[in-house]
């Protein structure tokens, strides 16, 4: 049985996660971002209509007895969380006394966003103030939102009037110990400030399993590490994709993807699926399972390329030059409802990277949601 579980991203993000977050959440008593800021957009459907989460957790927000924590392994923009859960109440009335919000993350000031947005052009950063947040942080003059409640921020008794609640993690452990918990990561393996393959073209977060426990939920034994990918790979910001393709057939996959950032709207570079990349990420992330989602943008393509091997191993960023990718064809399939087509390619990736593919989709609705035998 299932108790706590987490659902990573083994690609450069945007595979799904918190759609997958949000399809898995019922089944758990609490829905954790751990770590990341509004750099994320988790888009959900509830009841056909589109949501997107910056700050909160996908948990679906129609279960009455779900609930929602920021660990303190995030930095927050006070007032877009207020603007996001305002929004969120405007269709789920209430939704934010099920909020708890670590009062030990730092806080993203106005001077972070400025900062982040004249000098990390260069890395194409989402502009929110992701980097000099965390860089005050572990440069020790950094705010943590606690000092904003000790001032009675006006912020704060806004937050609060809507029902926040502020709790420190160890808090309230006896209960989290006796619930289960679900862990939505935000990025991914690849863009984790430790694993990153390409620093400085990271995020500056802990993108693995280590932000769970470093945001402090030490106490909790993670039973499944989910790692969610796709059929081709994505990435938006600068850095390197070793696999990366810029043609029609890119094109083709941007379009049937809908393949542009939820955050900044940026057009989506593309590549051809890299296992040599996603081998690595599983190994730094901690990831023990696979969910590939989208499989439908690759009906009817014919043979799928894919990079099986980099002519070298990888064990460290430092091993990420004079690569060589070496690609092979796999066969694809022409309707992916037809779980059957999809045996070739997902025994290949499950043979190549060790790991259990246990979950794919096919489109956008639950129903397009298939647990593997
Ligand atoms: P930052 O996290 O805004 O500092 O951006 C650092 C790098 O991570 C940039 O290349 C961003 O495009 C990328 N990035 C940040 N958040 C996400 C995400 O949620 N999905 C995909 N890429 C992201
Ligand atoms: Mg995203």
């Amino acid at each position: 049985m299932i108790k706590n579980a987490a659902v990573l991203d083994v690609q450069w993000g945007d595979c799904g996660k918190g759609r997958i977050a949000h399809w898995l959440s019922p089944n758990f008593d609490w829905c954790v971002r751990q770590n990341g800021s509004s750099n994320s957009g988790h888009v959900v459907y509830r009841d056909d209509k589109k949501y997107t989460h910056h700050l909160l957790p996908s948990a679906d927000y129609r279960c009455k007895y779900l609930k929602s924590f920021l660990s303190s392994g995030m930095v927050i923009n006070l007032e877009e969380l207020l603007e996001e859960i305002l929004l969120f109440e405007q269709d789920f009335p209430g939704i934010a006394k099920s909020i708890y919000v670590d009062p030990d993350a730092f806080v993203i000031t106005p001077e972070h966003i400025q900062e982040d947005r004249e000098k990390n052009k260069h890395i194409q950063s989402t502009g929110k103030g992701v980097q000099p947040a965390y860089t005050d942080k572990v440069a020790r003059k950094g705010t943590r939102i606690y000092h904003y409640i000790r001032d009675n921020a006006e912020i704060i008794k806004k937050l609060k009037e809507l029902g926040v609640n502020f709790t420190p993690v160890l808090q309230i452990k006896s209960v989290l110990e006796k619930s289960s918990i679900l862990f939505e990561g935000a990025q991914s393996v690849l863009l984790d400030i430790n694993a990153g393959p390409d620093y400085p073209y990271v995020t500056s977060s802990d993108c693995t399993v280590s932000g769970i426990y470093s945001s402090g939920f030490n106490f909790v034994k993670l039973d499944k590490v989910y790692g969610c990918m796709k059929p081709y790979l994505t990435k938006v910001g600068a850095g390197y994709m070793p696999t990366e393709i810029d043609d029609d057939y890119a094109d083709m996959l941007r379009k049937r993807g809908n393949e542009f950032g939820n955050t900044t709207g940026r057009p989506r570079r593309i590549g051809v699926l890299d296992l040599a990349a996603t081998k690595y990420a599983i190994q730094k992330g901690g990831i023990d399972s696979l969910i590939i989602t989208k499989m439908d943008i690759m009906d009817g393509l014919g043979s799928i390329k894919v990079c099986h091997s980099y002519g070298k191993d990888v064990f460290s960023p430092s091993d990420f030059v004079d690569l060589r990718p070496e690609y092979n064809n796999i066969s694809g399939w022409t309707d992916s409802k037809n779980i059957k087509e999809l045996k070739p390619f997902i025994s290949y990736i499950e043979t190549l990277t060790s790991t259990r593919v246990e979950l794919i989709s096919t489109g956008v609705t639950d129903s397009d949601l298939h647990k593997l035998a």
